[in-house]
């Protein structure tokens, strides 16, 4: 490729223009499927994978690792330069280890379990539309729902006390959006400090040696399958991952849902099309865009050579739109087989924690516009506030009224 190529290459991550389509940026690389080169704000020329086929390949090829501490992985921001060797889990672990790891989690999340906890959801989500209801209209759905929802569930499924929200939330939110890598840092070492304190008490007291951590206490930590360290790395990732992601997806979902009036009036009308739904507002709204990985052998792939120590970015909203797999693809549409989409992921790596994911958002949505059947924007669309490309997508504040 010459250097006059690469520097009209696209630069990765863009802004949204629209909080629930991919950036118009992108454009050009929807023409050049399955494969794209990208720029990255340092400058550094990645792989980009655009079409459906290939990135499910990709994404099952065991020669890209997800480990953020080899040292060419890429990264999007100075910020996610900066912070790196930290003990990771899960996510961030390659096989074999990240087998071990997995099998352990297994059992907490399967869809049995999932559907067990609804009633628990439905209890939180009734809760959050009464106190809505007793203070408003209006409401900041994002703080007042959105958020509180999932974090409460995820709370009880761990057994980390609710009582602690602002704090792992506000450290959350420094962890991901943080506006310097020392910040980020900083707010990583207090979440560690949390959890050695919460184990702790679990390993002291019964009370609270309940929930996913209290089992992993009992049963991996004391048999020496787990260390310290180990568990509470995997503690961080599921508290964040567990509300954050899924917060964006009930808001955007109900931004989503307000601007399309027709589509939510079948939902309303036929609550057996919600599961459906779900999945073709995953794939539309691709909130987790942006799968990142580092090849660490070459792969020859569509007619090039991934080499070794290239980075590769799967941009989830591209491929999700990919014409050969979705027909019309920009059209939210409840009754198109929308499952097969990666906004979860694909591979070894897919999201552990879809079955819940799945069912928070089922009632989260469903009973929101159950309740609040006149729900609406408080201000113009263009006025609200979402997050920027190199984080989750979603709204930052949702002003509604009903
Ligand atoms: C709608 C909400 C959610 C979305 C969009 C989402 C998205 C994703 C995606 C795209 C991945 C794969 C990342 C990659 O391959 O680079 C992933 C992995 C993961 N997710 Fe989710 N997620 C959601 C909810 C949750 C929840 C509720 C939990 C609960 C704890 C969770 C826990 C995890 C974990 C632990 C992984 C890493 C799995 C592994 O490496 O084996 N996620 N998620």
């Amino acid at each position: 490729m010459t250097d006059m190529t690469e520097s009209h290459t696209v630069a990765f991550p863009q802004n949204r223009t629209c909080p629930y389509h991919p950036p118009t940026a992108y454009d050009p690389l929807r023409d050049t499927r399955p494969l794209a080169r990208v720029r990255l704000y340092d400058g550094r020329l990645v792989w980009m994978v655009t079409g459906h086929t290939l990135a499910r390949t990709l994404l099952a090829d065991p020669r890209l690792s997800t480990d953020p501490n080899r040292p060419e992985f890429p990264a999007t921001n100075a910020r996610f330069a900066e912070i790196r060797r930290r003990k990771t889990a899960l996510l961030g672990v390659d096989d074999p280890e990240h087998r071990v790891q997995r099998r352990m989690m297994i059992p907490s999340f399967t869809l049995k379990r999932a559907a067990e906890l609804r009633p628990r959801i439905q209890q939180i989500v009734d809760e959050r539309i009464d106190a809505m209801v007793a203070q408003g209209p209006p409401a900041e759905l994002v703080s007042a729902f959105a958020l509180p929802v999932p974090s409460m569930v995820i709370c009880a499924l761990l057994g980390v006390p609710y009582a602690d929200h602002e704090f792992f939330e506000g450290q959350s939110r420094r962890l991901l959006r943080g506006p310097t890598a020392a910040d980020s840092m900083d707010a990583r070492a207090r979440m560690e400090s949390y959890f050695e304190e919460l184990i702790d008490r679990k390993q002291k007291q019964a009370e609270v040696s309940d929930g996913v951590l209290g089992e992993l206490v009992r049963e991996r930590l004391r048999d020496g399958e787990l260390d310290r360290e180990e568990l509470i790395a995997m503690a961080i990732i599921l508290l964040v991952a567990g509300h954050e992601t899924t917060a964006n997806m009930i808001s955007l979902g109900t931004y989503t849902l307000l601007q399309h009036p027709d589509s939510l009036a079948e939902l309303r009308a036929d609550p057996g099309l919600l599961p459906a739904a779900v999945d073709e507002l995953m794939r539309m709204l691709s909130i987790a865009d942006g799968l990142l990985r580092v090849a660490v052998e070459d792969i020859e792939v569509a007619g090039e050579t991934i080499r070794a120590g290239d980075g590769v970015v799967f941009s989830t909203s591209v491929i999700n739109r990919d014409e050969a797999v979705y027909a019309d693809p920009d059209t939210l549409d409840w009754h198109r087989p929308a499952r097969h989409h990666v906004a979860f992921g694909f591979g070894i790596h897919q999201c552990l924690g879809q079955n819940l994911a799945r069912a928070e958002m089922e009632i989260a949505l469903h009973t929101l516009f159950e309740r609040l059947p006149t729900l609406r924007l408080a201000v113009p669309a263009e006025e609200i506030p979402f997050k920027p490309g190199d984080t989750i997508q979603g709204m930052l504040e949702l002003p509604v009224t009903w």
